[in-house]
């Protein structure tokens, strides 16, 4: 019997050493130390043996049973070891890949333009104007008629319409002037907006003009206001948008909705004055318009011109853009090509 039981432990022990999974392993245990394994069938024929024999057989048994269950223990360890090992070989990340390419989208120049524009004018105590004064479907009314545009005047002629079949009179705005009328129609002095927006104009189009392009209106109105505050304004604008370093000069100028008008230019951003192609040998580019609010657009819309006073102004977009980054055809904003968008 003691060799029956020592030759179960031989071929219970070579059996644990070949097991390689788990389930294997599995079944070894269950060959040998289950309840109706081979060591148990054992210990049931204890009972026709001598007590001398019982007790020596029995204490083997017993030994030969913790044996085996000891190295099914560490060989399921050590199984486990081997099979975490193979999964963090085989899921081994390789740090040193390239990515996977994801286009990152960004702000279009001309919309980042227009909110450093904004954001410049929001330091110097400007608001943005409410979205609804500032249709681009627009009347003439209020894009000509009120702006103190004379009927049938030449001054219309400034800007090449478009008009629509919606109603008579009804325009695709040609300027944000219109913008001033519906401030001040709605809210009473002082008054101190902007309001950026799209503007249409019937043009052929070319490297320097466009049907469609975007402008910025700003309005101030308030008591005891002079062409001084107008100028003071505008000139930290032009500061905070070219550089402190760039010369401005004021021109005057014609406009029907403001009196006395000016168009202010800033040094040539290419030749630095010297004359150039850009600036064509002026040495100075016009960047925007502006004026004191004329008194019959003042009584237009009921302000008091004997209490109020104001200023206003306009520029374009994609002529400030494209002054500060030097590009050199407006259509370069409207054709969507990420070559060209990237770079800002
Ligand atoms: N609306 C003018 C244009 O499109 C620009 C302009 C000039 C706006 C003078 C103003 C202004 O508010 O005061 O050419």
């Amino acid at each position: 019997m003691k060799n029956t039981l020592e030759q179960i432990y031989k071929n219970a022990a070579e059996e644990i050493i070949n097991a390689q999974t788990f389930d294997a392993l599995e079944n070894v245990k269950l060959k040998y130390l289950s309840r109706k394994g081979e060591l148990n069938s054992i210990k049931k024929n204890l009972k026709d043996l001598s007590d001398e024999e019982k007790r020596t057989i029995g204490a083997l048994a017993n030994n030969i049973f913790n044996e085996l269950d000891k190295q099914i223990d560490e060989k399921m360890q050590k199984l486990y070891k081997v099979q975490l090992n193979n999964k963090l070989e085989s899921e081994r990340i390789d740090i040193t890949l390239p990515s996977d390419f994801r286009p990152q989208g960004k702000v279009h120049p001309l919309t980042q333009t227009i909110n450093e524009i904004v954001e410049i004018f929001q330091g110097l105590g400007f608001s943005v104007m409410p979205q609804e004064y500032s249709p681009e479907v627009e009347t003439e009314y209020i894009n000509f008629d009120m702006l103190n545009f004379p009927p049938n005047h030449p001054a219309k002629d400034m800007q090449d319409t478009f008009y629509t079949k919606v109603a008579p009179n009804v325009i695709l705005r040609s300027q944000t002037s219109g913008a001033q009328i519906r401030q001040m129609l709605n809210q009473n002095p002082p008054v101190r907006v902007i309001s950026p927006g799209r503007v249409y104009r019937c043009e052929s189009v070319s490297a320097r003009k466009n049907n469609l392009f975007h402008q910025i209106e700003g309005l101030l109105v308030d008591k005891d206001i002079t062409f001084a505050d107008l100028k003071g304004i505008l000139n930290e604008f032009v500061r905070l948008y070219f550089g402190a370093s760039r010369p401005t000069r004021f021109r005057a100028s014609y406009f029907p909705f403001t009196e006395p008008s000016a168009e202010v230019d800033v040094q040539c951003i290419m030749c630095g004055g010297k004359g150039c192609r850009t600036c064509s040998g002026s040495g100075w580019l016009e960047v925007l318009g502006a004026g004191m609010v004329h008194v019959n657009v003042l009584k237009n819309v009921g302000i008091d011109p004997e209490i109020y006073s104001g200023f206003a102004f306009g520029m374009g977009v994609e002529r400030l853009a494209m002054l500060k980054y030097a590009i050199n055809d407006i259509r370069l904003f409207f054709n969507n090509d990420v070559r060209f968008l990237n770079q800002f």
